[in-house]
């Protein structure tokens, strides 16, 4: 069997270690190379705790691309991803991208780069499928619907704002339409950022308290009735799992940058 090599960076976080486990009992998959800066060095078995798995982790991406991957997962954080990702595809790997906080702009030269190497990028903002499920909704309401808002709420930690769900979903809208205001920004009476950040033609508002996991509300306003559309995630990474491993398996058919998990799903 041919197996798809993999590089993971991230391995050692909560949502690339939750992955990694996963990669490492499916057949068709082999983890060569792991990228976590505090752990270089060390195997990914002594830091994950699985015995056997041998897989090295390095600090530098460029000493991890060495390894020849045929997909480059990214999963550690906005400020190292998009030069993770751009190494990865000028070495010659498919790209699949869990981080958030990568801006419009950040995607638009990712798939520059990506067509110029004629490779594929898949950058998911939520793997889980009932996040999936989520935007699918959000887009059949914006058929019919043309007023919405969208709260993210996260932990009081999580420093990007708004979430990659949220960034994901405003794009999807954008390709339909925008959202209408029956109050245009610049004649609000009051400190306008109360009214959150206009982001590709959504309004996006973004909680971030301690208490709270990750979850997003798409709201959708008529006059005298109102569709709320909400997901939550739990406290664990697995529902992000399958999804992640649909999208490394998947990646290698694209060719530039695809937002959502639903480019690779039958719906
Ligand atoms: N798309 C989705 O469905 C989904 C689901 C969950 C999370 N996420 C996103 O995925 C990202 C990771 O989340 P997390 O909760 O797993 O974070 P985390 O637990 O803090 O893990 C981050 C991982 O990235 C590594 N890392 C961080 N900065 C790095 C750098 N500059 N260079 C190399 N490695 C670096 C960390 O190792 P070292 O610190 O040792 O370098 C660690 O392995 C976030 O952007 C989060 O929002 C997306």
């Amino acid at each position: 069997m041919n197996k798809l090599n993999i590089c993971l960076a991230g391995a050692t976080g909560w949502a690339g270690s939750a992955l990694a486990r996963r990669i490492i009992d499916t057949p068709d998959m082999e983890l060569v190379a792991a990228i976590s800066r505090s752990h270089a060095g060390k195997t990914l078995g002594e830091v994950l705790g699985v015995e056997g798995l041998t897989t090295p982790i390095f600090g530098r991406v460029e000493d991890a691309l060495q390894t020849h991957p045929d997909v480059f997962v990214e999963y550690t954080k906005p400020d190292a991803a998009k030069a993770h990702v751009l190494s990865a595809l000028r070495s010659g790997a498919h790209v699949v991208v869990g981080t958030s906080g990568l801006s419009t702009e950040d995607y638009a030269e990712i798939d520059q780069v990506a067509k110029e190497v004629n490779r594929g990028v898949l950058a998911v903002g939520n793997f889980a499928l009932t996040a999936v499920l989520l935007q699918k909704f959000a887009e059949m309401a914006a058929k019919y619907i043309s007023h919405w808002e969208v709260i993210d709420y996260a932990h009081a930690e999580k420093k990007d704002v708004p979430s990659g769900t949220a960034r994901e979903l405003a794009n999807r809208l954008s390709h339909l339409r925008e959202a209408e205001l029956e109050v245009p920004l610049e004649r609000i009476v009051g400190p306008v950022e109360t009214r959150g950040a206009r982001l590709q033609g959504t309004q996006v508002h973004s909680i971030r308290l301690p208490g709270y996991v990750i979850s997003i509300d798409a709201i959708f306003g008529m006059p005298d009735q109102k569709l709320i559309l909400r997901h939550e995630s739990g406290t664990s990474a697995e529902p992000y799992v399958s999804g992640a491993l649909l999208a490394i398996r998947e990646v290698g058919n694209l060719t530039g940058l695809h937002r959502g998990l639903d480019s690779v799903m039958k719906f």
